[in-house]
């Protein structure tokens, strides 16, 4: 029906100053085209950054790097709201209360800060414990319906259900339970060098890892070295996982079925095949990055957006907030 409320989505990244091509195709893709059906939030990160050490200076050109790459991917500011997360100070507010609404073994068996903690050994702070609960904020003070990822993200929206049903349960319906939408493509995209890890910006291996801002000859060479098998026919089909991780790439890019890119490379090898699909993230990125570089000379625009942005995603964020608060037995101030 025409006047029924749009659902809300909800999604947030990490503001690392480019993105992979894991993130587009796993997630920000995705998110663009949901702007026409959803009312939809979109955030960075920017408070989850310093579970692990961040330079200054580094981590600002960073966030306004990332916000840049968002616009530049289709990100509509007429339809969308996109902030920045530490300008609604809701988010620390909800997730200590969240903290305190969450088990200390649910957040042992969270996969991510399993690996992150192998990788920064030298720094496992309680932030990067407890950083479910302010995902779980990020999404909960939203009352979003669901929360489009990729696959490796789904675990930490299972936490923010189960958090903000034990919440409901407590008290009364206070947030409305997220369900995680994964697409069905793209939403794992793996590393070039090693296809069972995911594709990711923290891989020592640069060459496994496409960005948005690599150069042409970059992502060529790097298509080119990917690792596939020693078969040589293209198909999708179980240990072929290299081959399988361009298939799905080309497909998301392309639009092409399994069978009618099998049909395109029938009879030719792989050797025809890389170049072919760098050709085509090429061309899907060409775009982005003109679009980016143009951004990225007009600052006063960007700190225009999000500052435009900041307080209609704390209008949304406030309201849940006091609900809460209130609910708990907190007195507010009138
Ligand atoms: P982040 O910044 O690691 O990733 C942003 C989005 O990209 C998806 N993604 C991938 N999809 C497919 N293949 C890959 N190789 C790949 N790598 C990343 C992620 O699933 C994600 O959708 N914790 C989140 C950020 C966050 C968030 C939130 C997300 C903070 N609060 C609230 C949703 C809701 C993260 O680190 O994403």
């Amino acid at each position: 029906m025409e006047n029924e409320r749009k659902k809300r989505v909800l999604s947030m990244y990490q503001c690392t100053g480019t993105f992979t091509l894991g993130n587009y195709l796993g997630a920000i893709r995705n998110h663009v085209r949901l702007q026409d059906d959803y009312e939809c939030v979109y955030a960075l990160a920017d408070l989850h950054a310093i579970t692990v050490r961040q330079d200054p200076a580094e981590l600002r050109k960073n966030t306004l790097a990332s916000y840049a790459y968002l616009l530049a991917m289709g990100i509509d500011l007429e339809k969308t709201i996109l902030f920045i997360q530490s300008h609604v100070p809701e988010h620390s507010q909800l997730a200590w209360v969240l903290n305190c609404y969450t088990q200390f073994g649910e957040l042992s068996r969270m996969t991510q800060f399993k690996d992150k903690s192998q990788q920064h050994a030298d720094n496992i702070n309680a932030g990067l414990f407890t950083y479910p609960c302010l995902m779980a904020a990020d999404i909960l003070l939203y009352q979003a319906d669901f929360v489009p990822v990729g696959a490796d993200q789904k675990q930490h929206v299972e936490l923010a259900r189960d958090v903000a049903e034990r919440f409901n349960g407590l008290y009364s319906p206070t947030f409305t339970v997220p369900e995680p939408m994964i697409p069905k493509h793209g939403a794992r995209v793996m590393s070039l060098q090693d296809p069972t890890k995911k594709m990711s910006k923290s891989d020592e291996n640069m060459n496994g890892t496409i960005l948005m801002s690599d150069d042409p000859d970059a992502i060529m060479r790097k298509f080119k070295r990917a690792k596939t098998d020693s078969d040589s026919v293209v198909r999708y089909a179980e240990g072929k996982e290299g081959i399988n991780n361009l298939m799905e790439i080309y497909s998301c890019v392309t639009g092409k079925t399994m069978e009618e890119i099998e049909r395109e490379f029938e009879g030719k090898g792989y050797g025809e095949f890389k170049p072919a699909v760098a050709e085509a993230v090429i061309d899907e990125l060409r775009p982005v990055q003109a679009e980016f570089a143009r951004l990225m000379n007009d600052k006063a625009y960007l700190e225009q957006c999000f500052a435009e942005n900041a307080p209609k995603a704390q209008y949304l964020a406030w309201k849940t907030l006091q609900k809460v608060m209130k609910k708990i037995g907190y007195i507010l101030l009138k």
